[in-house]
């Protein structure tokens, strides 16, 4: 038996058949981080902290690195997913390896454009400071959507991107089904094509497939996980529209815009002149 799966049945032991994330699940976390090395982990939908567990308890084998998990504190009053958080973290010894995050938005999409714009610069740049992602909460092409495209802006090159309940669908599960409530009391409600089609199969499908900045995209044998790896491009140029930052991220961006274009305009400095041809 090798040395990594000691200390992966020692966790699952700790684990204790703690919901959500599986023994199988979590083994293939291990494999790919002992393949892949990751240093920084976002696990976004954390309920009751299992998922946070596996992957923490794999960045403590390796010896480096740190989870965040975010989820929601609407429920906070009423459930008790966060004290289960905090018995998992200790009854396997990590909690030194895990931020938790409880955040009052009405969903992680809010969290992650904060995260971006923490990381982002005068100029506009966002740094990436994760190498792995994995995504397990509302299973809602609206939301995940979104959370899947802030996710990339913080994904490092080479970094992976997990989607969880690809075949997920909300037909039969009424509680899970979420409705928009207005102030008037109308409601926007799933259509029939939105509960029985799987949200993040189709995300996988039409979001991420052909998207720029993913490639080695697999999913597992059950269907359940798909997998994406952020590119490992060069650096990207920002290239900024200056007739349209004003109106769309305000005086950031338009001061970054207004820079590089004085930066071109600047002449050179006459000793580094081209000698004419
Ligand atoms: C399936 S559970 C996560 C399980 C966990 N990753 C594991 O494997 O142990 C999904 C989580 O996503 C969270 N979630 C769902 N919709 C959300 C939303 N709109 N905003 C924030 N969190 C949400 C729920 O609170 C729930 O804790």
């Amino acid at each position: 038996m090798t040395a990594w799966r000691r200390s992966f049945d020692e966790l699952v032991a700790a684990i204790d058949n703690n919901p959500i994330m599986t023994e199988g699940q979590g083994l293939r976390i291990w494999e790919h981080f002992v393949e892949h090395q990751p240093r920084d982990v976002l696990d976004i939908g954390t309920c009751f902290g299992t998922s946070a567990a596996y992957m923490a308890g794999a960045l403590r084998y390796l010896g480096r690195g740190r989870v965040v998990t975010v989820d929601s504190n609407q429920f906070d009053d009423r459930s008790p997913a966060k004290e289960w958080v905090e018995a998992v973290l200790q009854r396997c010894g990590l909690r030194d390896w895990v931020d938790t995050v409880r955040m009052p938005h009405s969903s992680y999409a809010w969290w992650l454009l904060e995260e971006v714009r923490r990381r982002t610069s005068a100029a506009g740049v966002c740094t990436p400071g994760y190498d792995f992602i994995y995504l397990d909460g509302a299973k809602s092409l609206t939301i995940d959507t979104t959370a899947v495209i802030l996710a990339e802006r913080l994904l490092r090159p080479g970094g992976w991107l997990l989607l969880d309940d690809l075949n997920w669908t909300f037909e039969g599960r009424e509680e899970f089904v979420p409705t928009t409530m207005l102030g008037n009391g109308d409601r926007y409600v799933l259509s029939a094509e939105e509960r029985t089609v799987p949200h993040i199969a189709a995300l996988f499908d039409h979001v991420l497939r052909d998207h720029p900045a993913f490639s080695n995209l697999r999913v597992d044998e059950d269907r359940e996980w798909g997998w994406a790896q952020k590119v490992r491009a060069e650096r990207r140029e920002l290239v900024v529209r200056t007739e349209l930052v004003g109106d769309v991220s305000g005086r950031v961006l338009l001061r970054a815009a207004l820079d590089k274009v004085r930066a071109r305009a600047r002449p050179r400095p006459a000793g580094r002149r081209k000698p004419r041809a």
